[in-house]
């Protein structure tokens, strides 16, 4: 069941062995960790570094699901054999890990030890609007059938993992330690050639001379979004017929969905919430 631990709310499929687990957790230093708030652009970073990791070599790097190339470390249904800690901890170096969790949850290492941390953030609502979908199509999640009854859930910090705003703040505050890139999905949906250079720089990878276009093409929506390697077709507890995972993949859809009072309640908690940051998004 869904339940509320240090005021952040969980799905069933976050055991609390794993919560425990997490705590403890052997972080390493040349681990590559992709965090993100869900539904932020996690798995467009995940294949971004996967190809950059692989040397632009795109048949190696998509040989199996990104389901499995990264370990994602939250995912634990109760009765599962392995924890995915366990999984991570046989895993050779450099491991490929993702996570969801707060600080508040993250493993205690992960201040410590100075793995690669790639945060990415997408303006609150885009992610809420894309989260909404997600609630409906998987399985995993509790399901919402009104907008509106997200929207709510949403704004209380009521939906899973909890709040937007801590975890954004919290990592755009950790931005500036050598070991962390923070990256915006908007700035991936305007200059992707960019990011993909900002990524290899900050790892320290090389990209074949000539080769970055193919990687911008790889890593595009529409390739993405027919590639059974990122797409999630194999992920049995998406129901694409209700939201295809690779869903719209733009910026603004939010329009299509927050009434003009829910925006301007919205942009109330927003000024609010973010008065004391300097972290700002593009939200169209
Ligand atoms: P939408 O639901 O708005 O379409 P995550 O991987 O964190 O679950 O995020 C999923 C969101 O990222 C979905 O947003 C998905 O369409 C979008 N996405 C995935 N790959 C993308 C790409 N190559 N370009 C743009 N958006 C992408």
């Amino acid at each position: 069941m869904d339940r509320i631990i240090d005021g952040v709310r969980y799905p069933w499929v976050i055991s609390d062995e794993i919560l425990t687990a997490m705590e403890t957790f052997e972080v390493r230093n040349d681990d590559i960790w992709v965090i993100t708030y869900p539904k932020a652009g996690t798995t467009w970073m995940q294949e971004i570094v996967s190809v950059l990791f692989h040397g632009c070599d795109f048949q190696k790097a998509d040989e199996v699901s990104i389901l499995r190339r990264f370990t994602f470390l939250d995912l634990n249904r109760p009765n599962d054999f392995n924890l995915p800690t366990d999984i991570a901890r046989e895993r050779e170096s450099r491991r490929l890990l993702k996570t969801h969790l707060p600080h508040q949850h993250m493993a205690k290492q992960l201040s410590v030890k100075k793995p690669k941390i790639v945060y990415v953030g997408r303006n609150p609502k885009d992610n809420a609007v894309s989260l909404y979908h997600f609630h409906r199509s998987n399985s995993y999640l509790r399901s919402f059938d009104h907008w509106d009854d997200f929207f709510d859930a949403f704004c209380a910090d009521d939906v899973a993992y909890g709040s937007w705003f801590e975890m954004n703040k919290y990592w755009w505050n950790r931005r500036n330690e050598e070991n962390v890139l923070f990256v915006k999905y908007e700035d991936m949906k305007k200059d992707l050639t960019s990011v993909i250079e900002r990524v290899a720089a900050f790892f320290d990878w090389k990209i074949p001379d000539g080769r970055i276009q193919e990687v911008v093409q790889h890593c595009s929506f529409g390739s993405m979004k027919n590639n059974p390697k990122v797409n999630f077709s194999d992920g049995v507890h998406v129901d694409h017929a209700i939201s295809a995972f690779m869903r719209k993949g733009v910026v603004g859809d939010w329009k299509n969905y927050f009434t003009i009072i829910q925006n301007e309640k919205f942009d109330k908690m927003y000024r609010e919430k973010m008065k004391n940051t300097d972290l700002s998004f593009e939200f169209e």
